[in-house]
């Protein structure tokens, strides 16, 4: 199953990117991460230590890579390359383990207007179609809240996104606006996850201000959590209310996307 996480900066997209992909491998799937978001911060969310978190060479970066599947140079345009380079051995060559959870730093896609046929874009939206996909495989996407560059096809491909949002307007009008790009790429199944809620009137006000978008998970708000991030440990680790609120939601997806995939 594929599984890609958006929503405005700070709602919470990497922390439940990494608490879910810490559940299904404790549920013994093969879980890959794929921290696309430009600001990078999966690999310190799923509890590796700073110092080897920052040494992390993302994806489009790594220039031999890209020259070796592409036959082109990176940042080279208009260059004759291949438009459908290797990519199913690059999760095991170039991610790393994170407490049994494999990590994929993709880094930033450059946007460039509709027609950026640059050779690391190419790369990283053929990984972003072709990881996997079956039941015994979980990938999740951390991206960020703009997700049209990715374009048509990569995201056809995902069984779900959530769009993150947390009690306050600016979080609403930006899942909006994903919602808008998810119409225009076709994305099917498109649900709401709620975080960082701290009261009944809080959710209320959520629930009130978000439209048709349906709540696939609910999340409380949790000191442990913040503290977490403040003193880098996972915040997958922190208090049973969260970690509760985590398994629901991550059962409710995966029943979610088993009830899909056998309606199609
Ligand atoms: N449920 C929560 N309770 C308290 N703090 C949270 C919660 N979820 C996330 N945070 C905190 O909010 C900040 C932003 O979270 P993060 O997951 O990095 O967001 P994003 O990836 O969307 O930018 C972090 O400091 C994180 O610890
Ligand atoms: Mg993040």
């Amino acid at each position: 199953m594929k599984i890609a996480i958006s929503g405005k900066g700070g709602v919470g997209k990497t922390t439940l990117a990494a608490c879910l992909a810490k559940y299904y491998t404790g549920k013994n799937f093969k879980v890959i991460a794929v921290d696309a978001d430009p600001d990078a911060n999966l690999a310190s969310a799923l509890g590796l230590d700073y110092e080897s978190a920052v040494k992390i060479i993302p994806l489009v970066e790594i220039k031999e890579l890209i020259e070796e599947r592409t036959g082109a140079k990176s940042g080279e345009y208009g260059a004759y390359f291949k438009l459908n380079p290797k990519v199913d051995d690059i999760p095991q060559k170039f991610g790393i383990d994170v407490d049994g959870v494999r990590l994929l730093v993709a880094g930033t896609i450059r946007a460039g207007g509709s027609g950026c046929y640059c050779p690391e874009n190419v790369l990283l939206k053929r990984l972003f179609k072709y990881l996997v996909v079956d039941m015994e495989e979980i990938i999740i996407l951390d991206m960020e809240a703009g997700i049209e560059h990715l374009g048509r096809g990569t995201c056809e491909n995902m069984d779900i996104l959530i769009i993150v949002i947390e009690p306050g307007l600016r979080s609403i009008q930006t899942a909006n606006s994903v919602i808008k790009m998810s119409k225009d790429l076709g994305i099917k199944s498109v649900y709401a996850v709620i975080n960082k809620v701290k009261s009944d009137e809080e959710k209320q006000f959520l629930i009130n201000n978000i439209g048709s978008l349906e709540v696939i998970g609910e999340l409380p708000y949790s000191d442990k959590v913040r503290e977490s991030d403040l003193k880098n440990y996972s915040p997958c680790i922190s208090d049973l209310k969260f970690k509760v609120a985590i398994a629901e939601t991550a059962e409710k997806i995966s029943k979610l996307i088993r009830a899909n995939q056998k309606g199609t």
